[in-house]
């Protein structure tokens, strides 16, 4: 690679800005490590008027892809957009003209980064994407170069901070006396305030976000092609401060897990939904707006890392990592991700796990109604409590086939006298 190596970085919004920052006030740095200097040839935008955080010169804004992408003299394109399209075909299209492209975007690459790493490979050039899951945490990283030798078993992660900010402040709000049926809406218009959650949050608080990571980290972690659909999914927007509540009463704490982990049939299960963790936990420690990931490999044993998973200079320091990575090694290596196996997933269905279910009725009928099934299934209860608005009791099952036990929870929300709310314990 040339000594002075040509950028086109698509995107200057928090993470491209984050990104020209750094290149910008790390340019010496860079050079030592890399015995190279970067320079920015084109930055691509939408709104060329917009007003920027980061100052860009004009010269190099342009609002035509193909002035980013053709330049022949550009060796790496930074793809910081974000979205599927027209990101995909922008990355794709990099790659099939022999430049590197290095990506932030975790849509992009759990849907079709199966295909974008054949690609790269076919025309000789690197793909890298460590932004893409939990900001600076360098776990891609990780799973592909120090870790790669270990048989991993298990990986449990926070890797959305948008949603581990809003249960932290329902946390803040319970433990502050504040009424728990509203905490849930009240912290998510914090965290929109604050700039953390978008004002169309689904992506984050649905657990979509979530879920695209999960499934990259999936792969890399036990090498195998993970489905982005294989991944169960759920969110944080049905929780309330009641159940923050009863986790604290448990000596517990609830996070927006993904869980990956290879089954003792050898088939790999995926998954994203609110979780009830001890608070001795490692993971219960990583408050608000940043990301962890706990893994257990056969060699390390276990391992966690924690730091800011989002944000303009956090994210930039893992694009520029790539960077430097790319620089330093411009030939990809054969196996520039692993060879994936074909294996089999398994659905949640599968599992076997305790549940938190809590239980709010209009009357002692209809809350005995609600109990029984759950006495059978051989759950302990805690004494009800009269609220305000009926009579709520919670109770904790032993471990239970997930298929048998949602079955039952199908036909207790039928009934109409009532509600259930329902939490997996890691
Ligand atoms: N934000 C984080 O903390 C974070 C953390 C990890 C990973 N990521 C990932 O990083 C990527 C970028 O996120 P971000 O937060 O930096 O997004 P952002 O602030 O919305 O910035 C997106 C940038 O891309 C430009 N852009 C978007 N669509 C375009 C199009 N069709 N044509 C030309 N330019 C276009 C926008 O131009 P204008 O400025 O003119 O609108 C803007 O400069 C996403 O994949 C995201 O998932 C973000």
């Amino acid at each position: 690679m040339r000594k002075v190596v040509r950028l086109s970085v698509l995107g200057a919004g928090t993470v491209g800005g984050g990104v020209l920052t750094l290149l910008r006030e790390n340019a010496d740095l860079l050079e030592a490590q890399t015995g190279k200097r970067f320079e920015v040839r084109h930055v691509l935008v939408r709104d060329l008027s917009k007003p920027r955080a980061v100052a860009v010169p004009p010269k190099l804004l342009t609002t035509n892809p193909q002035t980013a992408l053709c330049d022949p003299k550009v060796d790496i394109v930074l793809e910081l957009m974000g979205g599927l399209e027209p990101a995909r075909t922008l990355i794709r299209d990099a790659l099939q003209s022999g430049k590197h492209v290095i990506t932030a975007n975790k849509l992009v690459m759990a849907v079709s980064g199966d295909e974008l790493i054949r690609v790269a490979q076919r025309h000789g050039v690197r793909l890298l994407y460590e932004a893409s899951v939990a900001g600076s945490l360098p776990i891609l990283n990780a799973l592909q170069g120090s870790l790669a030798g270990n048989r991993i078993n298990r990986v449990v992660g926070i890797v959305n901070s948008t949603t581990n900010f809003i249960l932290r402040e329902m946390e803040r709000a319970v433990d502050a006396g504040e009424p728990a049926e509203t905490a849930y809406n009240t912290a998510l218009r914090k965290a929109q305030e604050l700039g953390y959650a978008e004002a169309a949050p689904s992506s984050d608080v649905e657990g979509y976000d979530a879920q695209y990571k999960t499934a990259i980290l999936a792969r890399l972690a036990f090498l195998q092609y993970v489905p982005l659909e294989s991944v169960y999914r759920e969110g944080i927007s049905h929780l309330s401060g009641r159940d923050l509540l009863w986790a604290k009463r448990l000596n517990m704490g609830l996070k927006l897990l993904s869980i990956s982990e290879r089954l003792p049939d050898g088939r790999l299960c995926a998954r994203v939904h609110p979780t009830l963790i001890p608070r001795d936990c490692p993971l219960y420690l990583v408050r608000g707006a940043f990301s962890g990931v706990w893994l257990q490999g056969n060699g390390f044993q276990e391992m966690s890392l924690h730091g800011f998973g989002a944000g303009a200079l956090a994210t930039a320091s893992a694009v520029v990592g790539d960077l430097i990575e790319v620089a330093r090694h411009p030939k990809p290596l054969r196996l520039e991700d692993p060879s994936l196996r074909p294996g089999e997933t398994a659905p949640i269905e599968s599992l076997t796990m305790r549940y938190f279910v809590r239980l709010s009725a209009p009357s002692e009928d209809a809350l005995r109604a609600l109990r029984e099934p759950l006495q059978t299934l051989g759950a302990e209860f805690h004494p009800s409590e009269t609220l305000q608005q009926g009579i709520e009791q919670v109770a904790l099952t032993p471990p239970l086939n997930e298929g048998e036990f949602q079955t039952v929870m199908t036909r207790l929300r039928e009934q109409e006298n009532g509600q259930v709310q329902v939490i997996r314990f890691l």
